[in-house]
């Protein structure tokens, strides 16, 4: 998730304004930023890596002629975040400047037809094909204008933009477009404005326009311009007016950054299906190999852990072995050697503990693998191969749409090995892929169904004592997730165990009224989860189910239900499963008067050990 900016000013230069702008989208991303300007037919650009006012510090971004700019501020998806990755990018002449939100899936082809017809490129990103791309079109036919150039090359692109163009040919405009990746005008007396987030000029005007997928807009003098990009149909939108502060504003509108990161996640989700196959068959590959497999994190990153390693073993037959990252040295720092591989999960990838546990691991010449959200980070740098979970900055301190995230790019790794190891059907593969890729609609559907019913749950349990939180199989790690959110924002105590494991001590907590949350997909654990909870229930346990929807059996049993769609495959539950779990955790928190985006004691990222 990136931000991008830019403007078409009547009076006043552009990169002051693109500059305070992108300070204002850098919740989106910022490892590294960027702004090009155009005055009097020559394109002016600055651009680094690093936060915007380090870099701003060493090459004055204000300091750049022109009315008209475009900006950007990075949140790496393809490429480290290094100075030749960061946006804008140009063609070969540097005539037109390009700068992009999204995954461009097909860059790979792409560029190797670009390269074959004598383009240079420079970066290691997806997004640096779009203005060679633009370039040779214009190349093929010189009579076409810029929007005709850049409409035939949109025609060409898959996957997610929001992109913001200028170039010499036609110095006076600016040309944007949308798939997927949001993009919205601010209009007023002075100008037109193009962003990826109405905080970018909320305090200039609450004037907006939205800009829907398969939109492009000609921004100018003369204001702003839509056409759908399929037939170049023109399409007539009025501005609406922005009622929230600037304040809400970078919330989108919700009260925190929690929510809003947990709404976020079918957009997430989304993203992390484009991921590069490139890049999971490299990984896939290393773990074929693997004569043994330590999936090595903390808190959530090790319950994604704990879920990923059903789903190897299900799914691939591949035994692999989830270590909190802090017990890992004590555990198997002598154990480990050349023969082993670590996959370390971490969203941060600056984890103290994981980090800790990896450098042991190496200096024992174990294979380190690795999964994180921000590209550049420590563990990156001592990772022979990692993958980025691309879920964009998370900011609540609670990881949301970060577990849903790793959990995907694991599930997808899974699949892989499957592949490769010819242990399930091509049938039952198939199935699985177009299962994983309904869970974005199927976890926006959960939000949009189940948060009002979640709401009234949570204010009815918010005083209780303890919680438990129980499942089976895979749902165990599931449970153990919904605990720690509750724990960490709400500060109730709860328990998680392998619902098994209850009559083995656990259950002689249960007192009446205690509320019990058991995780039931309908896979092969349903029938002795039913079980379970009879066992509870018969001990005055107050049973609130996360079911599949019409799951009556569960239902005549439960207190409390909360329903999930249809047709989950067990080894994928805990994606969708989860959302109920992290809603009940953020109204309980609220409930309770405890602010969700910063829980007492903790930190977003744990740099100690
Ligand atoms: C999860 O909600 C917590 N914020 C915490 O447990 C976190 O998952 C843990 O500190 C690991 O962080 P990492 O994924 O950045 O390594």
């Amino acid at each position: 998730m990136c931000g991008i900016f830019g403007c078409v000013l009547k009076e006043g230069n552009a990169a002051p304004l693109i500059h305070s702008s992108l300070k204002r989208l850098e919740y989106r991303g910022y490892d590294s930023v960027g702004i090009a300007t155009i005055s009097e037919g020559k394109i002016f650009v600055k651009k680094d890596m690093g936060k915007i006012d380090e870099v701003d510090r060493i090459v004055d971004l204000d300091d750049m002629p022109g009315s008209i700019g475009i900006g950007h501020t990075r949140w790496a998806t393809h490429g480290a975040p290094l100075k030749v990755n960061s946006h804008p990018h140009g063609d070969c002449k540097g005539e037109i400047m390009v700068v992009h939100n999204g995954i461009i899936e097909n860059f790979l082809e792409l560029r190797a037809e670009l390269q074959n017809l004598e383009h240079t490129f420079v970066s290691k990103t997806d997004t640096e094909v779009i203005p060679h791309l633009i370039e040779q079109t214009l190349k093929n036919n010189p009579k076409l204008s810029l929007v005709e150039a850049i409409l035939e090359t949109l025609k060409r692109v898959e996957g997610s933009y929001a992109l913001a163009v200028i170039s010499t040919r036609e110095p006076d405009k600016i040309i944007c477009a949308r798939n997927e990746s949001p993009l919205v005008l601010g209009i007023d007396s002075n100008g037109v404005y193009c962003a990826s987030d109405i905080p970018a000029f909320l305090p200039i005007t609450n004037k907006a326009v939205m800009i829907n997928n398969g939109e492009l807009v000609i921004l100018s003098a003369k204001g702003y311009e839509i056409k759908k990009i399929c037939d170049s149909s023109p399409v007539v939108r009025e501005p609406i007016t922005i009622e929230w502060s600037p304040e809400m504003a970078v919330k989108q509108g919700y009260p925190h950054f929690m929510i809003k990161e947990i709404h976020e996640q079918p957009e997430t989700i989304r993203n992390t299906l484009r991921m590069q196959d490139h890049y999971l068959d490299l990984l896939s590959t290393f773990l074929d190999r693997a004569n043994e497999v330590f999936l090595v994190a903390c808190g959530t990153s090790y319950h994604a852990c704990l879920a990923a390693s059903y789903m190897f073993s299900k799914l691939a037959f591949l035994p692999t072995y989830p270590v909190y990252a802090s017990e890992f040295v004590e555990q198997h720092g002598k154990s480990v050697s050349i023969d082993s591989t670590i996959l370390a999960v971490s969203q941060s990838g600056e984890t103290a503990d994981t980090i800790g546990s990896v450098t042991c691991a190496q200096q024992r010449a174990a294979t380190i693998l690795s999964l994180t959200n921000v590209i550049g980070s420590s563990l990156t740098r001592v990772s022979r191969v990692y993958i980025g979970t691309q879920a964009g900055p998370e900011i609540g301190v609670a990881a949301t749409k970060t577990f849903t995230s790793q959990l995907s790019v694991l599930a997808q790794l899974a699949l892989r090995l499957a592949k490769k190891r010819g242990k399930v059907s091509q049938d039952e593969i198939d199935c699985l892929e177009e299962q994983l890729a309904r869970l974005p609609n199927t976890v926006e559907t959960i939000v949009n169904t189940q948060e009002q019913k979640i709401k009234e749950i949570a204010k009815k349990y918010k005083d209780a004592k303890v919680f438990f939180f129980l499942g089976r199989g895979i749902s165990t790690a599931t449970a153990f997730e919904g605990r720690l959110k509750l724990m960490e924002i709400a500060y109730i105590p709860a328990i998680a165990f392998p619902a098994g494991e209850s009559k083995h001590g656990p259950i002689s907590l249960i007192e009446d009224g205690f509320p019990v949350v058991f995780i039931c997909p309908r896979d092969e654990t349903h029938r002795t989860v039913i079980g379970n909870i009879m066992e509870m229930k018969a001990r005055g346990a107050h049973i609130i189910a996360v079911i599949e929807e019409g799951d009556e059996d569960i239902k005549s049993l439960a207190d409390d239900y909360v329903e999930v769609p249809k047709g989950i495959p067990g080894v994928l539950s805990p994606i969708p499963f989860v959302v109920p779990l992290q809603l009940l955790a953020y109204y309980t928190a609220l409930a309770k008067g405890c602010n969700p985006d910063m829980p007492r004691n903790l930190a977003k990222c744990v740099t100690v050990k």
